[in-house]
C-alpha cells in the first residue's frame, strides 16, 4: 500500500483518538497471566495489535472480538509457554510474552522481536538483567530467547535499571507480578502506558504500587483474575494530529485524550505559536498565524517523547528560523531526514542533533516510511507540501495508527490509500 496526498490544505473539524498502542501491546500479552476472561476495551485496531491477538490464538488462547475496539481474551487453554511463530519477528512487543510466560509458567521460549528499527541497536540487556535478578536463567540465541526460573518460580528482588527503559520496566513488572515476594524496580520508566499496564494488572488482582514514579513496588500474587478494562487514549496518536494541525494550519478538536499526557507536546506547540486549548477530555488545536522555531530535546516521560520527534521536526522544517533537535533516547532516529530533504527541507544531522533551518514551503515528492513514527512524519510532510506526495512503505504506519486515512479525510485532507502495483484498479478511497 501507499498513500497519495495532495497537500497544502488546512485541517478542520474533529478527530477521535484511539486507545494507546504501547499500552495495548503490553496489556494483551499480560492477559496470558490471567486465570479468567479479560474484556479489553478501547483497543486500537492496528496491525501490531491484530498480530499479538493472532499469536495468542496460535498459542491456544480464545480471542473473540466483541466489537471493533473490544476484545475478550481467555488464555486459560494455553498450556505451553512457547511462542515460536515467524510473524513474531515483525513486532517488537512480542517480547512482553517472555515476562508474561515467566510469571505464569516459570519458563518461556519466544522468538526474538522485530519491529521498528530506528537505525541503531535495540538492546534487551536490561530485560535480561531484570529476569536474572528474579531468578531466571536466560539464554539469547540468534533469534530466540529461552528463559527458565531456576527454582521453578521467580522470586522478588531489588532491581536497578541502568537505563530508563519502557520495555524492561514492563517486562520486569509482568514477571514480578506473580513472583514469590516483593520486587522493587528502581529507575523505572514513567510513561502513561506503564501506569496503564499497572492499573490493568491491579484490576486483575496484582499488587503494584508506584507506577508513574521511578520506583515501582510489586508484591507477587498467586493468581490474577479476569475482568473488564479500558485502555487509555494514545498520547502519540493525539500528538501526531496536533503536529499535523500545527504544520498545515486550521482548527481541530482532538477528542478522547488525557491532556495531562500531552503537556510536553502542547507546551512545545504553544512555544511555536500554536494555540492549544485544554477542554478536559479533548484539546482544541488552532494555528492561523506564522509558525515559530523551537528547540527540542527528547527524554523519557515526562520529557518530550522521542516518538513525537520525527513529526515535530517535520513541522519545524517549515517554521520561521532555525531549530535544534536533540535525540536523547535513541542513538539515532533521523533516517527520515533524507526524505524531507527531497521535499526541500534544510536539515543537517550530526549524531543525535538535527539542525533545522525552516523553509517557506515543502514540495510534493515520492517518499518512504522507514518506521512507524517516521512514517507519520512523512504523512504530515505530504499534508504540508504543495503538490502531490506519495508515501511508500505505509505498512509501518498502519502498525500504529488506526484508520489514519479515514481520520485525516474527516479533517478535510486530500489523502487516499492505494495498492502499490495498481493504483487505478484498487483505489481504496477511504471515505
Ligand atoms: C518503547 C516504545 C517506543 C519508544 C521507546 C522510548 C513500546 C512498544 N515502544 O520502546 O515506541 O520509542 O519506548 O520511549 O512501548 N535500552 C537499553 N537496554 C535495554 C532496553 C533499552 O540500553 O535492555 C535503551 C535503548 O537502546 C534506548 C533506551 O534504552 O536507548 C530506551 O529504550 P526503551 O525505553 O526500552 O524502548 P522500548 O521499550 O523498546
Amino acid at each position: 500500500m501507499k498513500y497519495l496526498i495532495k497537500g497544502g490544505k488546512p485541517l478542520c473539524g474533529s478527530v477521535e483518538i484511539s486507545g494507546a498502542k504501547n499500552a495495548a501491546v503490553a496489556i494483551i500479552p499480560a492477559c496470558l497471566m490471567v486465570d479468567g476472561v479479560c474484556r479489553i476495551e478501547n483497543v486500537p485496531m492496528i496491525s501490531d495489535v491484530t498480530m499479538l491477538l493472532r499469536i495468542l490464538r496460535e498459542m491456544g488462547g480464545i480471542v473473540r472480538m466483541v466489537n471493533k475496539n473490544t476484545v475478550d481474551i481467555d488464555c486459560r487453554p494455553i498450556t505451553r509457554p512457547a511462542a515460536e511463530f515467524d510473524m513474531m519477528r515483525q513486532i517488537r512487543a512480542s517480547y512482553y510474552l517472555i515476562g508474561a510466560m515467566l510469571a505464569r509458567f516459570g519458563s518461556a521460549r519466544v522468538v526474538m522481536p522485530g519491529g521498528c528499527n530506528f537505525g541503531g541497536t535495540r538492546p534487551i540487556d536490561q530485560h535480561v538483567k531484570g529476569f536474572s535478578a528474579l531468578g531466571a536463567r536466560v539464554e539469547l540465541g540468534n533469534d530466540m530467547v529461552v528463559a527458565e526460573a531456576r527454582s521453578g518460580r521467580l522470586h522478588g528482588a531489588n532491581i536497578y535499571l541502568d537505563v530508563v527503559s519502557v520495555g524492561a520496566t514492563v517486562n520486569v513488572m509482568l514477571a514480578a507480578s506473580m513472583a514469590v515476594g516483593t520486587t522493587v524496580i528502581e529507575n523505572a520508566a514513567k510513561e502513561p502506558h506503564i501506569v496503564d499496564l499497572a492499573n490493568f494488572l491491579n484490576s486483575c488482582g496484582a499488587d503494584i504500587r508506584g507506577a508513574g514514579t521511578n520506583v515501582i513496588k510489586v508484591r507477587g500474587v498467586k493468581r490474577l483474575e479476569g475482568g473488564s478494562y479500558a485502555i487509555i487514549p494514545d498520547q502519540i496518536e493525539a500528538g501526531t494530529y496536533m503536529a499535523a494541525v500545527a504544520g498545515c494550519g486550521g482548527e481541530v478538536l482532538i477528542q478522547n485524550v488525557i491532556p495531562r499526557h500531552l503537556e510536553c507536546i502542547s507546551g512545545k506547540l504553544r512555544e511555536m505559536g500554536v494555540e492549544v486549548e485544554n477542554l478536559g477530555d479533548a484539546v482544541r488545536v488552532t494555528r492561523d498565524g506564522p509558525l515559530g522555531r523551537a528547540n527540542i530535546k527528547t527524554l523519557p516521560y515526562p520529557g518530550f517523547p522521542t516518538d513525537m520527534q520525527p513529526q515535530l521536526s517535520t513541522v519545524l522544517a517549515v517554521a520561521n528560523g532555525t531549530s535544534v533537535v536533540s535525540e536523547g533516547v535513541w542513538e539515532t532516529r533521523y533516517k527520515y531526514v533524507d526524505e524531507l530533504r527531497r521535499m526541500g527541507a534544510r536539515i543537517q544531522v550530526e549524531g543525535r542533533i538535527a539542525i533545522i533551518e525552516g523553509v517557506r514551503r515543502l514540495s510534493g515528492a515520492t517518499i518512504r516510511a522507514y518506521d512507524l513514527r517516521a512514517g507519520a512524519a512523512m504523512v504530515i510532510a505530504g499534508l504540508i507540501a504543495e503538490g502531490t506526495t506519495t508515501v511508500e512503505g505505509v505498512s509501518y504506519i498502519e502498525r500504529g495508527y488506526e484508520d489514519i486515512v479515514l481520520k485525516l479525510r474527516g479533517l478535510g485532507a486530500d489523502i487516499i490509500s492505494v495498492t502499490e502495483d495498481d493504483p487505478k484498479e484498487s483505489l481504496r478511497s477511504a471515505m
